[in-house]
Formats: C-alpha cells, sequence, structure tokens
C-alpha cells in the first residue's frame, strides 16, 4: 500500500517538474521566463480582442478546445492588447494561472503572440495547461521565407493552405511561389489565356518522365494531361488566406529564360535565329516588354506583395547573339555584350513595376550587366551575390543553395526518395547564418533576411514536398528570428522532439529524424592521433561503437564523448533500436601513403577542392556527401603522383569513389596504378574496372583496387578515366 502511494507521487512530481521546468518554443523568442504553476484552457474560458484581432483569437479559442479533455468550467481569460510602443511584430505574453494578456502593436505580432500560446497548447506535458510564462519577443530579421516551386510539380490550393497554417506557427513571413517555368505556367492570365490552355499541362506525370521524353505539353482538358493552375480566384484566396496568418505571399514570374512553356504557346516572342524549344524571351522584341508588362499588370492586381519576383537567372544568352533584333537593341541602346542586354531587360521591367509602386526582386544574375536600380537581389549562387548588392546599398534576400536548397538530400541518399543531389542535414540548416563575415558591418542593414527554396523537379507530391519542407523549415524559422547567442543546436534538437506532435496536429508530413551516426575523424598528421566524435539527429541517443570492425551490439562500449585512435581502425557506431539495422562506419588508415606529396597532372576541379592537396592521402574517407570536404571532383581524367618520400614495399593501392547520377557524379571507367622507384621509369601494375551500372539512380560507393606481388616502389601513379559528368574519389590508400 505505502509504496504504491509513494510511486504515485513520485510520478506526479516528476510529471509536473516537467511541465513546469520545460518549454518548447520554435523559434527561440528573445526573452523567455518560465514560472511555475500552469494555465488551464476551458470549454468557456474567455476572449478578449480588439475586433481586428477577433479572427486570431478565435483561431486560438479553436485550436484549445478541440481537445476531448478540455475541461467544461472554470474561471481563465485571454485578452489580447494592442500596445502601440511595441515595434512591428513585436508582442509580448504574459501567461498567468488565470490570465492571458498578449500585447502587439499590430496584427502579426498579435498572432505571433497567439501561435507561441498554440505552440504551447501542443508541446504541454500536461492536457489543457500550459506553463506559466513571460516572453517579449520580436523578430531579427523582417524577411523569413520560403519558395515553393509550384511549376515542375504542381500542388493544389488546400495544400498551399495547410502549408501557410504551420508555416505561421513558426513565424515564417514571406511565401514565395515560382509559378512559372519550362514545366508549367501556373496562373490564369485573363489576356493570354493559351498561358493555361496549352502550357500548363504536361505529357507525363513526374518531371523526370517529362524530362526524358520530349518535354511536351498538353491541351487542358486532355485526359493524358498533367498539372493545373490557380485561377485568379485561386489566387485571390490564397493571399486572403495567407494574409489571416501575416504571411505575404510573392509571386514569380520568370523572364527572360526559364520560359519555355510561354514560348511554346507564343512562339512570336522568341528569337528569330531560334528553331525548335527555347527557354529566353526575344528582348528586341518589343511584344515580349508588353506581353509582360500586361502579364504583371494581372499579377500586380492579384497578389499585394510589395516584392514581385521576376526570376532573371540561368539565361542563355546564346540565341541573343544570334538574333537580329536582339543585336539591333544592343546596338540602339550601346550595350557592351548580352549580360547587359539582360541587364536592359530587367531595368525596363523595374522602372514598370516601381512605378506601380512595387519593388523588382530577383535572383542574383541580375546583377550581370549592372543592377536596376531600385531592385532587390535574392542571392542563390552562394552568398557574393548578396554581398554584391548589399554594398550598392540594395536590399538582398539570402537563399544560398548550399544552406537554403531544400531540395537536396537531407539524410543518408541511400535511404531517401530520390532527389536533385547534394547533402543538407538539419543541423547544417540550423547553423546557417545569414550575415555574411565579410560584409562590412555598415552594409549588414541591406540583409533583410533569409529564404529556404524548395525546387520540385524530384517533388512529384504534396506529401513529399512536406517532407522536404520539414523539419528544415523550422531549423530555419530560428535562424531568422532569434538571437543568434541564444541558437543552441541540443537545445533546439530536444524542443523540436516536441514539436512533432504539432506537426502530427496539423497532418503535415516530416521527414523524422535520422538515426544515423554521423563520425567525424580528425586527424593530426604530425602526432598520427585521430580525434573520433559521433553526431546524430537523435536527442541524446546511446551510441554503440567498435574500434575492430565488427557491428556494435548493446554489450559494446557506450559513446561518451570524443576518443582518440593511433591506429588503422575500422569504428562502427550505431543507436541500436527497432528502426536501425546497418551500423555507420569510417576507417582511419595511417597506410603507406598518408601524408606524403601528391603531384596533380591534371588539376581536380575548381569547384570541389575539398582539402586540396593533402586530400587524397590525409587518412579517412568521406562520408555521404561530395560536398562534405573530403571528396575531391574531376571533370576530366585523374592523373597524380604519390612520392612516398623512400623506397617502400607495397602491394595494394585502392580508391574509393562516388556515383550519384542525379547531379551527374559517375564511377570513372577504370583506374590505372604505375610504380616507380626513380620517378623516371614506371612499371604498369594493373587496371581495376568499372563494374556499376550508370543508370542506377541511388547513392553508391566503389573500392577500386590493384593488387600486386609485393613491389618496391616509392613513386605511385594513379589514373582514374572519366566516365561522364564529374569523378568524386576521397582516398588513394597505399599498403
Ligand atoms: C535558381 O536556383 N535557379 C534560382
Ligand atoms: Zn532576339
Amino acid at each position: 500500500m505505502k509504496k504504491i502511494f509513494v510511486a504515485i507521487s513520485l510520478i506526479l512530481v516528476g510529471y509536473f517538474a516537467v511541465a513546469q521546468k520545460q518549454v518548447s518554443i520554435i523559434p527561440e523568442p528573445q526573452f523567455l521566463k518560465v514560472h511555475t504553476g500552469n494555465f488551464t484552457f476551458y470549454k468557456n474560458t474567455l476572449f478578449i480582442a480588439p475586433t481586428s484581432w477577433k479572427p486570431i483569437a478565435k483561431y486560438v479559442q479553436q485550436i484549445t478546445s478541440t481537445s476531448i479533455s478540455t475541461l467544461q468550467k472554470g474561471n481563465t481569460r485571454i485578452i489580447f492588447k494592442e500596445n502601440k510602443k511595441l515595434a512591428a511584430s513585436e508582442y509580448t505574453l504574459e501567461v498567468s494561472s488565470n490570465n492571458i494578456t498578449i500585447a502587439a502593436k499590430d496584427y502579426a505580432g498579435a498572432l505571433y503572440g497567439a501561435q507561441t500560446i498554440v505552440q504551447l497548447w501542443y508541446t504541454s506535458n500536461t492536457p489543457s495547461r500550459i506553463a506559466c510564462v513571460t516572453v517579449k519577443d520580436k523578430p531579427r530579421f523582417e524577411y523569413r521565407g520560403l519558395m515553393l516551386d509550384v511549376s515542375r510539380n504542381f500542388y493544389p490550393v488546400s495544400f498551399i493552405k495547410s502549408l501557410i497554417d504551420v508555416l505561421s506557427i513558426y513565424k515564417i513571413n514571406n511565401l514565395h511561389l515560382h509559378l512559372t517555368d519550362g514545366a508549367g505556367w501556373r496562373l490564369e492570365i485573363k489576356k493570354y489565356p493559351l498561358l493555361t490552355r496549352q502550357a500548363a499541362f504536361r505529357t507525363h506525370k513526374t518531371w523526370k518522365e517529362w524530362w526524358k521524353n520530349g518535354m511536351g505539353y498538353l491541351q487542358e482538358g486532355d485526359p493524358l494531361a498533367y498539372g493545373g493552375y490557380y485561377t485568379q480566384n485561386d489566387a485571390k484566396d490564397i493571399v486572403a488566406y495567407a494574409k489571416a496568418k501575416a504571411i505575404n505571399v510573392i509571386p514569380e514570374i520568370e523572364m527572360p529564360g526559364h520560359s519555355d512553356e510561354v514560348l511554346a504557346a507564343y512562339p512570336n516572342l522568341a528569337c528569330d535565329s531560334v528553331k525548335g524549344r527555347t527557354g529566353e524571351f526575344c528582348i528586341g522584341n518589343d511584344s515580349t516588354f508588353t506581353f509582360m508588362q500586361d502579364v504583371l499588370t494581372e499579377v500586380i492586381g492579384l497578389f499585394p506583395s510589395k516584392y514581385i519576383h521576376i526570376g532573371g537567372d540561368e539565361a542563355a544568352k546564346g540565341h541573343w547573339k544570334k538574333c537580329t533584333k536582339c543585336q539591333k537593341r544592343i546596338k540602339d541602346n550601346n550595350l557592351k555584350d548580352e549580360d547587359e542586354l539582360q541587364s536592359y531587360a530587367i531595368k525596363r521591367m523595374e522602372k514598370f513595376i516601381s512605378g506601380k509602386g512595387r519593388y523588382l526582386l530577383g535572383w542574383d544574375e541580375i546583377l550581370e550587366g549592372g543592377l536596376a536600380p531600385g531592385a532587390r537581389v535574392m542571392s542563390w549562387r552562394g552568398e557574393q551575390g548578396g554581398i554584391d548588392a548589399a554594398r550598392q546599398n540594395h536590399d538582398v534576400i539570402m537563399t544560398p543553395g548550399g544552406t537554403c536548397y531544400f531540395d537536396k538530400y537531407q539524410q543518408n541518399p541511400a535511404g531517401e526518395p530520390e532527389a536533385i543531389g547534394g547533402f543538407l542535414p538539419l543541423q547544417k540548416v540550423y547553423e546557417y547564418e545569414p550575415l555574411p563575415a565579410a560584409l562590412e558591418k555598415d552594409k549588414q542593414q541591406y540583409v533583410k533576411g533569409a529564404q529556404a527554396n524548395l525546387w520540385t523537379e524530384y517533388v512529384p507530391t504534396q506529401e513529399h514536398a512536406a517532407y522536404m519542407i520539414f523539419p528544415r523549415i523550422i531549423a530555419l524559422s530560428e535562424v531568422v528570428w532569434s538571437n543568434p547567442a541564444a541558437k543552441n543546436w541540443a537545445q533546439f534538437q530536444e524542443k523540436l522532439t516536441a514539436h512533432y506532435t504539432l506537426l502530427q496536429a496539423f497532418n503535415i508530413n516530416y521527414c523524422r529524424p535520422s538515426n544515423r551516426v554521423d563520425i567525424s575523424a580528425n586527424i593530426d598528421t604530425a602526432t598520427r592521433f585521430a580525434t573520433i566524435r559521433f553526431n546524430s539527429e537523435q536527442f541524446k541517443p546511446t551510441i554503440y561503437y567498435t574500434t575492430d570492425g565488427t557491428n556494435p551490439t548493446t554489450a559494446s562500449k557506450v559513446y561518451a564523448g570524443a576518443f582518440l585512435i593511433d591506429a588503422k581502425a575500422t569504428i562502427k557506431a550505431a543507436i541500436i533500436n527497432a528502426k536501425k539495422s546497418a551500423p555507420d562506419s569510417i576507417l582511419v588508415n595511417f597506410h603507406k601513403a598518408f601524408n606524403k606529396p601528391v603531384t596533380y597532372n591534371i588539376p581536380f576541379s575548381k569547384g570541389y577542392p575539398a582539402a586540396g592537396a593533402s586530400t587524397l592521402v590525409n587518412g579517412y574517407r568521406g562520408s555521404l556527401t561530395y560536398q562534405d570536404g573530403q571528396w575531391q571532383g574531376f571533370t576530366t581524367n585523374m592523373d597524380v603522383v604519390i612520392d612516398l618520400q623512400k623506397v617502400d614495399t607495397i602491394h595494394l593501392v585502392q580508391a574509393n569513389f562516388m556515383q550519384i547520377i542525379g547531379p551527374g557524379v559517375y564511377m570513372p571507367k577504370y583506374i590505372e596504378v604505375q610504380t616507380s622507384v626513380d620517378g623516371v621509369n614506371y612499371t604498369n601494375q594493373g587496371r581495376d574496372n568499372n563494374t556499376v551500372s550508370s543508370t542506377e539512380s541511388s547513392l553508391l560507393f566503389k573500392d577500386f583496387k590493384v593488387q600486386m606481388n609485393p613491389t618496391a616502389a616509392r613513386y605511385i601513379k594513379f589514373v582514374s578515366k572519366l566516365q561522364s559528368g564529374f569523378q568524386f574519389i576521397d582516398e588513394i590508400i597505399v599498403e
């Protein structure tokens, strides 16, 4: 009897202790204090709000009254109060045991206060109760965005709305829709009905099949057509829905490139030099400007956004070189080249858009040939475009491919749906800092925020889109909202575990935290010690490991922090639970070529140098991504010579290559090894041919090996024959 009582008391003490100690608000507020006690929601909890904020109060009421466990009657109140002294989007929130008070200057601030309550509601350990807190909060950056590419794949209005619901909970305030591209035009334009009648539907369901099979369009209504578009009413509906959630919708209408679908419907807008398909408008043709202005007039009427995005990226300028109209335009306007021709087009559009009281927004290519006076820039090819634009006093939104492109893999590609390539795990998003260190302090004010982009070539369903967006956008929300000093990855991981319930409640698919163990080896070449560290997306997992190549079990060592290795070792590590089968592993190998000089007869790719000349003999291998700083890339054959610095006896040369064909990374056709004692006369030691299919679309690795009878050698010449695209190698092991 007594024992049971003690046990129950302990459970209760534990229960309330947890509920009172910890709240999980994402993004982390600027100021948060958790008090003892709870506020309870009852069916008759009173909501008081100024008229224009009543929809916000109603939203909180709807959520907090839906729980079956909500108690019937009590005496609690939620009061929304206007406070003109606060800044735009700022709010204060005071939760005490009987009252919740939210104060804000504007609608967005009031909504953010409400969203913090919604988060407390879904992440609370005690049904119908939330912890008493004081929050004072405002965003670090005014622009916090997500771009969804609805051209490469079309998503229904209902999905856009459910996305808006959840983005708003994380205080994201801009949804950029990439409405037009070669894969389909997605917005009804009254003046140009052929855009949707002829170019909003395609021959194949997925972008990949369509791309491989002629990229054809089909008429609206064709029973074999795939695609769709937003009617003007749909657009208004989305805009109004988003506005209620304090989200601005930015329309993007691409020009002068990425416009194959327009030119399929209106071929007269292409250069006269073009035969067949093209993605570029003719800039020499005034009809192009009439078209763009007519389209943008309707777009501006539908979308109140201060930013109107005109694309501007990746235009191929070759047709313009051969087009009489484009060349005449260059001559008549004293333009230097085709870069300035593109700039001419953007400047003309900028004048038009600013004349309508809006800002032109474009990808960073709009810097080429000179930036239009009022243009705003989205920096996607790294941060340099953003830095350059900020230095010219133009507002900038950072969206660099390396940290903001959500079309990349987020976990081991071997277990993921096919993606375009690359690797962007949650932690890398979380650690992004939008203010570049290289940007002068007085120019940092021009960086207005950051945005994640989901391009959807490989994202054929809405469930898949949500999976790519969540939880990475939740990590980005803390990047753009919170104080960088308050960011803490371990704390974020812990908070996130509580937010999965919220995503589930909103029926949003998301990527579960990986059970992979990231193993990193930091080798000190002088002392020949490797420091081994493990990392994981799980919150505080138990990681078992071995260093002898055997698979870890629950009887193996438990990781308790970094440890040292001083000899060749295969380290295997695993979080052992029901979902995990294969352990992760790395080979640390102080082999005979370790830390020896490497001479490149053909240089490595400038874009993928890894750690330069030390990479191939630094004692360890790369991970799952060629962007991890261990994989060296070549767009040519590879031809290097390793100098062992003394004659040694060797019997094996081995090298690991990667294949991931989405981004064009292929196995070499073969590798070949020659050895020499004097660096002049070489003996051929053999060749190892590729055996991996070049059409296999998953991520693959292959060890190429040349074995030989024990041979005296000082110099080792290693050649690998390029098959196609890139070849990536991480280490040449000599034994
Ligand atoms: C882009 O990724 N082409 C902006
Ligand atoms: Zn032309």
